[in-house]
């Protein structure tokens, strides 16, 4: 299997039907976590360092990814998704509107996951939208996001059924796997709010496998069995540390109280991961506070140090 690297859109921005050779194709639209990096109300020390040019800015947390390089579908829709399309031009549109963007993908209600649906909004076909019923519940009933949505366009849900493999377009396969979450505050009580999923994709033709896990509370055996046979794994990177905010004086919660495994200690994310025994693994979904975002802090060299990446907006992996 090889591994290749681009900064932009070069190898997946060409003519559509362009024959490619059959890999999944992931690009990194947004990187941060909700606010983006630097957030607008935030002059924390890796706020401030990023404005002044220690590390590039972070659009918020989705990714595109496709498997003929002409069919393509998002996970998660941030905010940020109108500039996010237009960095990257195999999402660019046709002349009849019509665009190569088939569908979104949830993987939670969270408003960085979610807002984004309501820039799409302009979509004349109607807007194709896969996410488990719980989701879908907050998003009609929670976040009202849905109501205001289908007020513009319609939209054909989907419901996504963790376990259960699903043939998406253009030759990629896709499973949901349950990712348990204490985190209610923002969603309802009961165990029908809440939910939150990762997403295996497959390419049916290589067999090439991502996982794509953005919000991770605890790795649990469950989640570690869906790695085997992965050679990508895309993971929550949100903090360095679990008090990370409340020594700020930002918050007054914890990483793992706001369901997100924090990376260092030693029942970190960094201590964890070897044992699952995926090829590759990069840090997304990173708060504007974490100190890995800075090219040259101690904390992004433990990190590089251990074989480990961090993701920026615009990187693109194949498997
Ligand atoms: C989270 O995952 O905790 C979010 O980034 C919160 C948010 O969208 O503001
Ligand atoms: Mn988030
Ligand atoms: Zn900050």
């Amino acid at each position: 299997m090889e591994w290749r690297w681009t900064a932009g859109p070069a190898p997946s921005g060409g003519p559509a039907g362009e024959e490619t050779e059959g890999v999944v194709l992931l690009r990194v639209l947004g990187s941060a976590a909700g606010g983006g990096s630097p957030q607008w109300n935030c002059g924390c020390p890796v706020c401030t360092a990023v404005r002044s040019g220690a590390g590039p800015a972070r659009t918020q947390s989705s990714v595109a990814v496709s498997a003929d390089r002409r069919r393509w579908f998002l996970i998660n829709a941030s905010p940020d998704v109108r500039t996010q399309i237009e960095a990257f031009p195999a999402l660019h549109p046709r002349e009849d509107r019509t665009t190569p963007l088939e569908a979104v993908l949830l993987t939670d209600a969270e408003l960085d996951h979610t807002l984004g649906l309501l820039m799409l909004r302009e979509a004349r076909a109607g807007l194709s939208l896969y996410a488990t019923p719980a989701v879908h519940k907050t998003l009609r009933d929670g976040s009202g996001l849905l109501p205001a949505l289908e007020r513009y366009c319609p939209v054909q849900w989907r419901a996504v059924v963790p376990g259960v493999g699903m043939s998406l377009d253009g030759g990629l396969s896709c499973r949901a796997f349950d990712v348990p979450t204490t985190k209610r505050s923002r969603f309802g009580p009961g165990e029908d709010h809440g939910r939150v999923v990762g997403y295996r994709l497959t390419d049916e033709r290589s067999g090439g496998t991502l996982v794509y896990l953005p919000g991770v509370q605890a790795l649990t055996p469950e989640i570690a069995a869906e790695m085997p046979g992965c050679q990508c794994l895309l993971i929550d990177g949100t903090c360095w540390r679990d008090d990370e905010l409340v020594r700020l004086g930002l918050a007054g919660k914890t990483s793992r109280e706001m369901g997100h495994l924090p990376i260092d200690g030693p029942d970190g994310s960094l201590a964890l991961l070897p044992a699952l025994g995926v090829e590759r693994t990069i840090f997304v979904h990173l708060n504007n506070t974490n100190p890995i975002l800075l090219e040259d802090s101690p904390e992004r060299r433990v990190v590089e140090g251990s074989g480990m990446e961090v993701a920026r907006d615009g990187l693109e992996v194949e498997v």
